[in-house]
């Protein structure tokens, strides 16, 4: 009988990667992955450390699974909250047997062969020399819409944020290494790849090439249909990126390009190289290339600081961007940033009630971009089951999640659908062709 691992993933989409590489490793050890932790030799939690919520999810979770694991089920700690908080999480919680920071799930199959209860307890929480995607082992299995990391880490601390602390500095894998990740990942059934990085576009290769020739080379890979990338900083966005949306196909019309405030004032307290115009320069440079496309952002309310004044300009730019879909957060204190130091704090309430403000905002422009959608074709990606019998979930090329009726053997293809309705957060269709 194989040995068995469950994995649990809380955070980005780094985070989810990252969880794929570990079960690879570890399926090269002869694991295989179940997804009933009461049956698991080794339960690996993914933790994610970006605001203070994601942080108490881990402590949340290790009493659940504390609860119903097997007595010699030994539980791995893995993420963002081992490189901040290591040797304060393993005092905190005697379940925890092994934990491993960001950059050392290569030491995991190591670590786990020469585990040894008397040796005790074990933490990796360095930045080794080596790059962790040299000694991971090379996909064992993939969804049809996979992730592929080709850069890590983060140089520009933005002051309220963890990242560069937890991720280190900035790293672009080669693109040999990446096309051939690519090629792999469409051999196991990958027809969706989005390309992955905390400063995606701030990936660069040999000879000054940047992630638009990136893009251009993996859409010459047969079989594979579709191409993204996240996450985007702003001034790090290329001409020659920009118009990749224009000339190859296989890239789809979404941009998730956050602007955290838009009120200059509070994005130079933020270190953010950028002003709200330049941001808007930029939307209107992907808008004439590709005026259908959906755009995206992540929003920050409550920033040290922020006076109404602020907040009503972060309104009104999104009242002139219009967005299809958007993330936005209170502003969290993250211990060792900046920005939790400084002075002029904003009380949880009003952080609440701007947040709220936002929210009601953005929502109601999602749900004017799926109405737009309404009677049009668009080639759905069917991922996963949808919440009733006989019902798929996937996506469309604006990233829409997408309900259709479908049976489950079209699980991975991708399909023509007619739209016939919309709400805030999803559409629904009907198959045409396949
Ligand atoms: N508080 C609130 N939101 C944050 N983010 C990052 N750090 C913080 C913080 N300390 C948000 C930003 C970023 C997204 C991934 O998380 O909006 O773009
Ligand atoms: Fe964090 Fe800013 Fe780097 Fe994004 S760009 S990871 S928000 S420091």
């Amino acid at each position: 009988m194989k040995k068995k691992l469950y994995i649990k993933t809380f955070g980005c989409q780094m985070n989810v990667y990252d969880s794929a590489r570990m079960r690879d490793a570890l399926m090269v050890l002869g694991y295989a992955e179940t997804d009933k932790p009461e049956f698991a030799d080794v339960i690996l939690i993914n933790t994610c450390h970006i605001r203070e919520k994601a942080s108490e999810k881990l402590f949340s979770e290790l009493g659940r699974l504390g609860q119903i694991k097997k007595k010699n089920a030994l539980i791995v700690v893995a993420g963002c909250v081992v490189q901040a908080d290591g040797a304060e999480i393993l005092r905190r919680s005697p379940l925890i047997d092994i934990a491993l920071g960001p950059q050392s799930y290569h030491e995991l199959p190591k670590i786990l062969t020469e585990y040894n209860r008397q040796k005790g307890r074990a933490i990796r929480a360095e930045f080794p020399a080596e790059s962790k995607f040299d000694f991971l082992p090379r996909p064992q299995k993939s969804s049809a819409n996979a992730f592929l990391a080709i850069q890590e880490g983060c140089d520009n601390f933005c002051s309220y944020c963890v990242v560069p602390y937890t991720r280190g500095c900035e790293y672009s894998r080669p693109s040999t290494e990446i096309l051939k990740e690519a090629k792999e990942l469409v051999k196991l059934g990958a027809k969706e790849i989005m390309l992955l990085g905390q400063n995606v576009n701030s990936w660069h290769g040999d000879q000054g090439r940047d992630l638009g020739d990136l893009i251009r080379d993996m859409a010459k890979i047969r079989g594979l249909k579709r191409i993204r990338y996240t996450t985007s900083y702003p001034s790090k966005m290329t001409q020659n990126l920009i118009n990749t949306h224009a000339d190859t196909k296989k890239l789809m019309p979404y941009i998730h390009l956050p602007i955290q405030s838009g009120s200059d004032r509070i994005l130079k307290a933020m270190n953010r190289q950028y002003t709200v115009a330049e941001y808007e320069k930029i939307i209107a440079q992907f808008r004439a290339v590709r005026p259908d496309i959906a755009i995206s952002s992540d929003f920050i309310v409550g920033f040290p600081g922020e006076t109404e004044g602020d907040f009503e300009q972060t309104l009104a730019l999104v009242e002139r961007v219009k967005y299809a879909s958007s993330f936005s957060f209170k502003f969290s204190a993250r211990p060792g940033t900046p920005a939790s130091l400084m002075k002029n704090q904003i009380p949880e309430d009003i952080k609440t009630k701007r947040l709220m403000k936002l929210q009601k905002l953005l929502q109601s422009q999602q749900r004017a971009f799926n109405e737009a959608t309404v009677d049009k074709e668009l080639d759905v990606l069917l991922i996963e089951r949808g919440k009733e019998n006989g019902q798929l979930l996937g996506y469309s090329p604006y990233m829409q999640g997408t309900v259709v009726k479908a049976p489950l053997n079209m699980l991975g293809e991708i399909v023509r659908v007619k739209i016939i309705g919309a709400s805030a957060t999803a559409i629904t269709g009907k198959i045409i062709t396949q």
